[in-house]
């Protein structure tokens, strides 16, 4: 009888060892003595900057080598001296992401520069959307052109759809906690909380323009509290988007709505056998018929968003497509293509635009778009056989890939495919949370797709920056001119802009 007891008090007292070593809890202060001095050039221009690196975000992580944060701080704040006009108090916090794929991401450092302005995913490794080969020493780094010009930089790594923790919402819910964390220490470091402005590209884009638009909505709130992130807000001041591949639920009739019609594309392939030399391939039968009745949903989605243009006039589709939406998408390439053609680019081959006299006055869209040519599949992003990144990212700890519309359910070729959970699919989308109440939207929104980008329907950013427009925030959208899937190509005209919305 003694001998059981005492055996049954030893395994009390294990286990109660093992939780107590399973639920190490990081401290969520910020620790100012904590960092290395690099010294960094830019220009020929040395500067050095304290580097606070690998921070645990969360107190409760389930991934130490994503939920992470990288912090860089000009060192000339810690002389009180300033620098493009900032000082340690005013020095707003650059956060840009290196997502990419809806992969898991690690935080930007001063040495990589993965979205530097090449065409991606192709060159990613396999597993990872950190960076690797691709746009290292090729381009300046946006993290270090950020301190340059006087700015905090703090990047967060982010878990995503290769893990079994990093499905759909994992990644927003990271970079909220990351955002939470410099909110909370605001008063312990140089630079302004009020002041984040965040950066990313394609799924990158998409996370930026998400923690843009859902600020401290409460549906995120048992996500954040399970992992232990800072109490404070996660609003942010401003988001710079390149390429998004968002609005994910509404995706496929857009881009069926602009590529109908044409029937070859250009594939490129992620994992492992990616490749920058796409294969040309001919839609089958069926394909063409799903790209159909994805092109005739558009119209009633875009019609029920009640968008508006600068003169308030609603804008609208009819049932085959056609309409001022249409125009309005037009337009945005017209005024892409105006400023190449002030910048001296030479149009001449591109013969479906209108240019008389210097000025670019129309534009054979059909021609465009043959030129532009197609890239995915019918449906682009809920593959019907369920094998898109996108299928990944909305997947559970237990289904690694799921469908996220009722069309690719129905239609569905996989047995006993399942549907994500809906309020996940909302969580992904921001165009959910813009204007909605108890919500905190960023006033300064740049969104940036480049008219050769044909990794999402043009749409998806013209409907997220009209909407926001109509929501009342600032918004600078353009459409680069010919630019692929692609970030970060433009870092001076990004800076000036942050300058703006900041001094
Ligand atoms: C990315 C590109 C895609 O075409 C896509 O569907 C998802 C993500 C990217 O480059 O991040």
């Amino acid at each position: 009888m003694t001998i059981r007891t005492g055996a049954v008090a030893a395994f009390i007292c294990l286990s109660g060892n093992l939780f107590a070593q399973k639920k190490t809890e990081y401290n969520l202060e910020f620790n100012p003595q904590h960092y290395q001095t690099q010294t960094l050039t830019l220009d020929g221009k040395t500067f050095k900057v304290r580097a606070f690196e690998k921070i645990v975000y969360v107190k409760n992580p389930v991934d130490t080598s994503r939920q992470i944060m990288n912090i860089y701080i000009p060192e000339t704040y810690y002389e009180g001296g300033a620098v493009n006009g900032y000082t340690a108090e005013t020095a707003p916090i650059f956060f840009p992401n290196q997502i990419g794929g809806y992969m898991p991401a690690k935080p930007a450092t001063t040495g990589n520069n993965p979205m530097g302005g090449m065409p991606l995913m192709a060159n990613r490794p396999q597993g990872t959307s950190d960076g690797g080969v691709m746009g290292a020493g090729k381009k300046q780094s946006a993290v270090v052109v950020a301190m340059s010009k006087g700015y905090v930089v703090a990047s967060a790594g982010a878990r995503g759809r290769t893990t079994n923790t990093g499905k759909a919402p994992a990644a927003i819910v990271d970079l909220k906690a990351a955002i939470r964390y410099l909110k909370f220490n605001d008063q312990k470091m140089p630079g302004d909380a009020q002041k984040i402005i965040s950066n990313g590209t394609s799924a990158g884009g998409a996370m930026s323009s998400l923690l843009g638009a859902n600020g401290d909505n409460s549906d995120y709130e048992p996500y954040l509290s399970a992992l232990g992130a800072a109490p404070a807000s996660d609003e942010i001041f401003g988001v710079s988007a390149y390429c998004p591949i968002t609005n994910l639920d509404h995706a496929d009739m857009a881009y069926e709505w602009q590529f109908n019609g044409i029937n070859t594309y250009q594939n490129r392939r992620f994992g492992p056998d990616a490749t920058n030399s796409p294969t040309q391939n001919t839609l089958s039968e069926q394909q063409i018929k799903v790209s159909s009745e994805l092109k005739t949903l558009f119209p009633a989605y875009l019609n029920s968003l009640k968008l508006k243009d600068k003169t308030g006039k609603v804008l609208t589709l009819d049932p085959s497509g056609n309409g001022n939406f249409k125009e309005l998408i037009k337009s945005y390439v017209i005024a892409s293509a105006q400023k190449a053609l002030n910048q001296g680019t030479d149009l001449t081959k591109q013969i479906w635009l209108k240019i008389d006299n210097g000025k670019v006055t129309d534009i054979d869209f059909a021609a465009y778009l043959n030129y532009m040519e197609r890239q995915k599949t019918p449906p682009a992003f809920d593959a019907l056989d369920v094998s898109t990144p996108e299928n990944q990212l909305f997947g559970t700890s237990q289904i690694d890939k799921q469908h996220f519309t009722d069309f690719g359910v129905k239609n569905s070729t996989v047995a006993g495919a399942t549907k994500a959970n809906q309020l996940e699919i909302k969580m992904m989308n921001p165009m959910n949370y813009i204007g909605a109440s108890a919500t905190k939207t960023a006033a300064h929104w740049r969104i940036r797709h480049g008219s050769k980008d044909k990794d999402t329907g043009l749409a998806i950013s013209v409907i997220l920056g009209t909407y926001l427009l109509n929501n009342g925030k600032d918004v600078n959208l353009e459409l680069p001119w010919d630019k692929p899937h692609s970030g970060d190509y433009d870092l001076d005209e990004l800076f000036t802009w942050a300058d703006s919305i900041c001094k």
